[in-house]
């Protein structure tokens, strides 16, 4: 079988009519070497930079991502560059509740979106996403005065690109997308090698013309480092039996000469319907070995060997 992805290999992000790398990096851990409040660090700078500089083309933050240290990395990794993406490079970042009170309406839409430009030096982003909106119902998001309201208010005005959805829930995800009026969605550790739960609504999705991110294909970790005590997955601690299964899969990849964050990258690449796969880093070095893991050639045969192990043991329940 051929390497699902080269280096300069773009594809469309649905209908925005964004070109994106089958690969973006996730920035959700960057920057939290220091406390709160202080400057990031010159690693944490050069992380950002070098993931800002490629072969990815997008690099996905948040607002509350290290309570906006990650934003305030990039914003450092971007002037180490001189304050101008390089050409086709795509930074996201997304509106987040008040971390302090709760709210998510418009005013609070605004001004994160006022402090994320603050912090990375930029005026515009060409994709925004909502948040996890858990502080908020769905009916009061959407309604007048609401989250979306903003996010529409800031597209009509030119200062974002496109909107997007990112959440973990797939009932709360799908009812975002049902609005239409998000052109992107994030689902995140529900399309795995742990968890395929967010499968039919990936292909549904696509179906519709979004642009899909898939997060998390190392289920924030394990996955690339392999079973350990104290492994979590999606966040949480991982119950015995998901340890089991992964070791089970690393057994399988030593079987077959294919490294165990290859197989965990490279099941998401394979998903025609996903448009990119977002993988965390904090260290400048993962994005050389990013890319080495996607372009790693997978046997053939290998895939129906890790099929053979069963139904994987992750399970969100009602998600
Ligand atoms: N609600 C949401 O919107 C949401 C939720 C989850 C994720 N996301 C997005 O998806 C991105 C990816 O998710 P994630 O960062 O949580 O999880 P992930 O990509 O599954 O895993 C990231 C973790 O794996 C480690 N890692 C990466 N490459 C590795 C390698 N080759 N070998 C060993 N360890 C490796 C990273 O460590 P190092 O830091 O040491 O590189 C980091 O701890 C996020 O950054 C974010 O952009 C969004």
């Amino acid at each position: 079988m051929q390497a699902q992805v080269t280096q300069d290999g773009l594809r469309p992000l649905g209908r925005t009519g964004l070109q994106v790398s089958a690969v973006s990096l996730g920035a959700s851990t960057l920057g939290q070497d220091r406390p709160q409040g202080e400057p990031p660090s010159e690693q944490a700078a050069e992380t950002a930079r070098v993931m800002l500089t490629g072969p990815f083309r997008l690099v996905d933050s948040s607002n509350s991502y290290g309570q906006g240290r990650s934003e305030a990395a990039l914003g450092a990794g971007l002037a180490a560059l001189g304050g101008t993406l390089p050409e086709g490079q795509l930074l996201a970042t997304k509106a987040d509740r008040d971390l302090t009170t709760g709210a998510f309406d418009h005013d609070r839409v605004l001004r994160s979106f006022e402090e994320s430009t603050r912090r990375t030096g930029l005026d515009h982003f060409p994709l925004y996403q909502l948040h996890d909106p858990y502080t908020v119902s769905f009916a009061d998001a959407m309604g007048p005065g609401g989250a979306v309201s903003a996010l529409v208010r800031l597209r009509d005005e030119g200062a974002v690109g496109h909107l997007g959805i990112a959440a973990g829930p797939l009932s709360l995800v799908d009812a975002y997308v049902g609005t239409g009026v998000f052109d992107v969605v994030l689902t995140h550790n529900r399309y795995t090698l742990l968890n395929r739960s967010a499968a039919d609504l990936i292909d549904a999705w696509a179906e519709r013309g979004l642009g899909v991110l898939n997060g998390a294909a190392f289920g924030g970790g394990l996955l690339a480092r392999g079973p350990r005590p104290g492994s979590t997955y999606a966040y949480e601690p991982a119950p015995a039996e998901v340890l089991g299964f992964v070791e089970r899969l690393d057994a399988v990849c030593r079987e077959w000469d294919v490294p165990l964050p290859a197989a965990a990258l490279q099941f998401s690449l394979r998903n025609p319907s996903v448009s990119t796969t977002l993988v965390g880093t904090s260290v400048p070095g993962r994005v050389e070995q990013t890319r080495v893991l996607a372009e790693r050639v997978i046997p053939d045969g290998f895939w129906d060997a890790v099929e053979q192990l069963g139904t994987p043991p992750v399970d969100f329940g009602e998600d």
